[in-house]
């Protein structure tokens, strides 16, 4: 692992057991990272110890196997408590994924703040996962969804964001960057302007956090999701930050083990944070192997990750751009590692396939944001999406197959 030193990405994608196979007789380049990332060998390795040492459940028993389960989950708390600058370790909830996170403010912040006639704000470029379960809350309270606009390049609207604010703004749930753009939204703005009416903030980071250091108290946001796998650590564990004012008054999510202090059949008590929002046994091993991921992104730096993505990215846009017949969908001054495109004469299913063919893997279709799609006219994208052990041969071998789609379609 490269830690301090120049960077090194030969030596950084040595840490990555899975992009040293062939696909299709061909070197896997592996552009898919926003759909999930490759994960190093650290973090697969903390899984095994987990499940060869120290296997037993978390909170639960006075024996030593427990006890130490219990120290590596807390110990993984812990660690991305810091890797956010989070104040409290007990304000970082261990969820499934984003989504899950979304889901929970929803259910238990959302439904108890949010009445009928009360606005909720999202922006035109959000995942469905922050769009659905707004949807949802507002049906049932009968409060208004109402969606910021953006821009031909991708770029979100602050003047209509500032003119919807208002007495009625209750929420305000917006994505910190866009999966299917890459466009890094000004989140602390957003944040202050929401405040500065009196509504809370959620963002949506799980593109943002395998990209950029996130800081809960620069944001100032109130709540903050994002999921494991994005990050180099495993499925199936993510994270939601919220501020401890607001999740102390907050009702639990889902009622069982572990988030009670005591329960007669009169009478629940529920447990403190951050156990209160964590019913049932937990994926022990997904957040320590979390706090791994956590530990290796922080070795290498986001000084070196975004200086190098940064340089791809440039890469990246300038071989596409020159290429006739391709067009970039999402061209905002500040983006993160994102290279949505089109194509005259192909369909983005048919791109992905002829690409994968070369043992290209990219993203095809809506990226489950269709109202991006539908703000662009157009049924789906192709998207390579980056990682700090994408090189720029990667980039090359991307230009290469988009020749071959060109051949295929001439
Ligand atoms: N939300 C993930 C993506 O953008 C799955 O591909």
């Amino acid at each position: 692992m490269t830690t301090g030193a120049a960077f090194d990405v030969n030596k950084v994608r040595g840490d990555f057991p899975l992009l040293k196979q062939q696909v299709n007789g061909n070197p896997l380049i592996y552009l898919d990272n926003g759909a999930t990332s490759q994960k190093p060998q650290s973090v697969i390795d903390a899984i095994v110890r987990y499940y060869t040492t120290t296997n037993s459940n978390v909170h639960r028993g006075v024996h030593t196997l427990s006890q130490l389960a219990t120290e590596d989950y807390e110990g993984a708390r812990a660690k991305i408590r810091k890797f956010i600058n989070a104040g409290e370790d007990r304000e970082i909830i261990f969820t499934r994924n984003t989504t899950e996170g979304i889901n929970l403010v929803a259910h238990s912040y959302a439904r108890h703040n949010v009445g009928p006639g009360d606005d909720i704000i999202v922006s035109n470029m959000e995942h469905h996962s922050n769009i659905v379960p707004w949807q949802m809350l507002c049906e049932e309270k009968g409060a208004n969804l109402r969606v910021v606009p953006i821009d031909d390049t991708g770029e979100l609207l602050m003047d209509e964001y500032e003119k919807m604010l208002g007495p009625r703004t209750k929420l305000v749930s917006i994505t910190h960057v866009s999966n299917a753009l890459g466009t890094i939204l000004p989140a602390a703005k957003i944040v202050q302007m929401a405040h500065a009416h009196g509504a809370a903030v959620l963002l949506d980071g799980a593109q943002a956090v395998p990209h950029m250091p996130v800081d809960m108290k620069e944001l100032d946001c109130d709540f903050y999701a994002f999921s494991g796998h994005k990050l180099f650590g495993p499925t199936g564990i993510g994270i939601l930050y919220g501020k401890a004012e607001f999740l102390e008054a907050m009702p639990p999510f889902m009622g069982g083990g572990d988030m009670i202090k005591s329960v007669t059949f009169e009478k629940t008590i529920y447990n403190d944070l951050p156990y209160k929002f964590e019913a049932g046994t937990p994926d022990i091993a997904g957040a320590i192997a979390l706090g791994a991921a956590v530990d290796y992104v922080s070795n290498l730096g986001f000084d070196q990750i975004t200086a190098h993505e940064e340089e791809l990215l440039r890469y990246g846009t300038e071989a596409l751009s020159s290429i006739a017949g391709v067009k970039l969908i999402g061209t905002a001054a500040h983006k993160a590692g994102i290279l949505s495109f089109v194509m005259d004469k192909a369909h983005p299913h048919d791109i992905g396939t002829i690409l994968d063919e070369q043992g290209i893997a990219i993203r095809t279709g809506h990226h489950c944001a269709q109202p991006v799609m539908q703000r662009f006219q157009i049924p789906a994208t192709a998207r390579a999406s980056l990682a700090f052990y994408n090189t720029k041969e990667d980039i090359d071998a991307l230009v290469k197959g988009i020749d071959r789609v060109l051949e295929v379609f001439s």
